[in-house]
């Protein structure tokens, strides 16, 4: 019987890549390196199964060159990458790694609102200066976090997972999401419109996916209802926020600063963000822990197993 064929757009940690059944033929060794069009379109009209990764867009051309792809497995818990109703027409399952990279990312939320309140990356890049002259009363004044206002838009497990985190700052969790959920024993959680979380927060930290209704959700119109003295953070998805808008509203001092692991136009960065102090900027690094990026492989590859032995799928999302 034939094997089946395993189409991976990206090297994965080591553990996952020994993890692959050996059973399967790999259809080509996996580069630490962005594949090209060539390659994707060689790898879906030959694969049974893919693992591609958020940094592959796999639109309804590159699916219709497919031949027997069965499963294309999403080494990310969004999916906003792939065409899910081109999938669906062709019969061709799409999963994605949820639960897994919950923590990692909302540890991650945590490090850049940290880091831009308190300026970490700035007094770290100025010690390497070598000019640092030392303590003075009045250097490099940050934020308090502790006692503050956490708003979350998109209370999903991420959000919540950020919001449990809040605890421990005695902060006020304010959110605005499709759905009430219920605050933890002993937490209070409350759920408010848009426009009442942006005005109340001290700190806005964004958890939605990004689908047509998500894109730019958070704009000019929105920047100016936010506090001079609140800070933004995103580490869901970049085009959630109209980078431009944010770019004035940081120029401007309308907002008092911003942490970013994600971009609207991924990797490319709005060029004067970068010469920003009041903004930290990360690679997207949500996930980026060892121990949660091979449990995301180890979740396709489960998924992957799944459909090509005609089981239930666990993370199947079309
Ligand atoms: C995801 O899984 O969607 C994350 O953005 C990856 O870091």
């Amino acid at each position: 019987m034939a094997r089946p064929t395993l189409f991976i757009t990206r090297l994965l940690p080591q553990p996952v890549m020994d993890a692959i059944p050996t059973h399967y033929q790999m259809l080509t060794e996996p580069v630490d390196r962005p594949a090209t069009a060539k390659e994707l379109h060689c790898g879906f009209s030959q694969a049974d199964a893919v693992i591609c990764t958020l940094a592959d867009f796999i639109d309804a051309s590159l699916l219709s060159c497919t031949t027997k792809l069965k499963i294309v497995a999403n080494y990310a818990v969004g999916y906003n990458n792939i065409d899910l109703s081109a999938a669906a027409e062709r019969g061709i399952i799409v999963t994605n790694t949820p639960d897994v990279l919950t923590d990692a990312t909302a540890d991650l939320t945590w490090a850049l609102l940290l880091a831009v309140a308190r300026r970490i990356a700035e007094g770290d890049a100025w010690i390497r200066t070598g000019n640092w002259t030392g303590w003075t009363p009045t250097q490099m004044l940050g934020a308090d976090i502790t006692g503050k206002t956490l708003g979350i838009l998109g209370m999903g497990r991420i959000g919540q997972a950020v919001a449990q985190r809040a605890a421990g700052f005695r902060m006020s969790v304010l959110y605005a999401g499709r759905h009430a959920v219920s605050s933890p024993p002993g937490l209070s959680w409350t759920r408010q419109s848009l426009d009442t979380v942006l005005t109340h927060s001290d700190f806005l930290s964004l958890h939605v996916p990004l689908i047509d209704t998500t894109h730019h959700l958070i704009g000019q119109r929105e920047l100016v209802r936010m506090k001079p003295t609140a800070f933004l953070i995103n580490t869901s998805r970049g085009p959630i926020i109209d980078e431009s808008a944010l770019l004035s509203a940081l120029e401007a001092r309308t907002i008092a600063g911003a942490g970013l692991d994600v971009y609207e136009h991924e990797p490319t960065i709005t060029p004067a963000l970068r010469s920003l102090p009041n903004v930290v900027l990360l690679p997207h690094l949500g996930s980026a822990t060892l121990e949660t990026r091979v449990r995301m492989g180890l979740i396709c590859l489960d998924n992957i197993a799944a459909t090509l032995e005609g089981r239930s799928v666990p993370n199947r999302v079309n």
